[in-house]
């Protein structure tokens, strides 16, 4: 209703239906993700709907240029085409960005491309959208990034710039479902709670031993731990990034079911289970800690005495399929 009387106030304007067909989208699009339990945008915050393949088709962008970037949108759907060159595990750019990199609360990744080149305390310096890429290839994908402007890294930067097609560089406002915003921290975390929630809720996709699922070479559910996933200097190993994650996007299909407890201590469970080594190992889990703890592994179980057997989780030089 409010972009029509805004419409009414520019009435004159041939802007007039293009406003309210925009407005009404955005409307409709808010109301989907409000309806699943995801909270309304602040009006502060920068809402942006990232446009689809269709859209691609239908844009007047050069022939050529479509064809980078739906290649760049294969590439992050079926990233295990790039497997054994640039991907060492079990998977896909989308096994953590749903909805093909777009969704809200699920690392839209098209916010990127609108805030970099910019800092990233991780490695401490200005990345640009390249660096930014790589950084989920060396340690998501526990690959080995591809060459800058080599054609798959031009691909899937033109991805992700034309996800972001319209926003402005760097927005002042805060973006609307960045990252995977995670509840509050509960004071106790579960490990028993957390593994029997897994295997009631999460094993029958992801398996009780979190090697997922794969079918002739492809993934169709990827592998929460172990040597098929994410190494140990992933973001996701973060217990508030894998929280952040749950919460908002599993059991796949039902975001926002579980409570933040259960998220948390799944998150703690699975967590605390093995993956390949961090590739920033010294050699020595106590250096490397020393070195990255404070920026980084402050928020994994990295070098931790895993209370239920008393192992010392990431000891070991197990680098998985690399
Ligand atoms: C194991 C899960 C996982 C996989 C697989 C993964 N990412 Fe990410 N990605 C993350 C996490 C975690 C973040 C950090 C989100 C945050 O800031 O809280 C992130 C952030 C990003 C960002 C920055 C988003 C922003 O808000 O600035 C980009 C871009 C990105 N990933 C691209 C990729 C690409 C391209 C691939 C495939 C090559 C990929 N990711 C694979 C987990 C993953
Ligand atoms: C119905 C099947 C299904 C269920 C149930 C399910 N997942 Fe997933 N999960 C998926 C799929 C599929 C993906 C990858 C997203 C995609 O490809 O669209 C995924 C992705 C993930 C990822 C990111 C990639 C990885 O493997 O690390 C994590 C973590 C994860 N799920 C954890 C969980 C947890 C925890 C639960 C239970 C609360 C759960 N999932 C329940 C199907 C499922």
């Amino acid at each position: 209703m409010k972009s029509i009387f805004a419409c009414v106030a520019l009435s004159g304007s041939l802007m007039c239906s293009a406003v309210v067909a925009a407005s009404e989208r955005t409307e409709e699009y808010i109301s989907t993700l409000t309806e699943l339990g995801f909270p309304a945008p602040e009006s502060s915050e920068l809402v942006h709907i990232p446009p689809t393949l269709e859209d691609l088709e239908q844009s007047g962008l050069h022939p050529e240029l479509k064809r980078v970037i739906r290649r760049g949108y294969d590439l992050f759907t079926n990233t295990q085409q790039l497997r054994g060159e640039n991907v060492f595990n079990d998977m896909n750019c989308s096994s953590c960005h749903l909805g093909d990199g777009r969704m809200p609360f699920s690392a839209p990744v098209w916010a990127a491309a609108v805030t970099l080149p910019g800092y990233r305390g991780k490695n401490d310096h200005v990345n640009n959208l390249e660096e930014r890429i790589a950084g989920c290839f060396t340690y998501s994908m526990n690959g080995k990034p591809p060459a800058y402007g080599s054609d798959s890294m031009l691909a899937l930067t033109a991805y992700h710039r034309w996800l972001a097609r319209g926003v402005g560089m760097y927005p002042e406002k805060p973006i609307y479902g960045r990252g995977f915003p995670a509840p509050e921290r509960p004071e106790e975390l579960s490990y028993a709670g957390g593994k029997q929630l897994f295997n009631d809720n999460c094993a029958i996709c992801h398996g009780e031993d979190g090697k997922g699922l794969r079918v002739d070479g492809q993934t169709v559910f990827p592998a929460p731990w172990g040597d098929g996933s994410n190494n140990w200097g992933a973001g996701m190993v973060r217990v508030v990034t894998a929280a952040g994650f749950i919460k908002n996007n599993m059991p796949l299909g039902q975001p926002l079911s579980l409570t933040d407890q259960q998220a948390w201590d799944i998150a703690y469970y699975m967590n605390s289970q093995e993956r390949p080594q961090d590739p920033r190992y010294t050699g020595d889990i106590k250096e490397t800690l020393e070195k990255y703890g404070p920026t980084f592994h402050k928020h994994s179980m990295y070098g931790q005495t895993r209370e239920v057997d008393g192992k010392v989780l990431g000891d070991h030089s197990n680098t998985g399929d690399k």
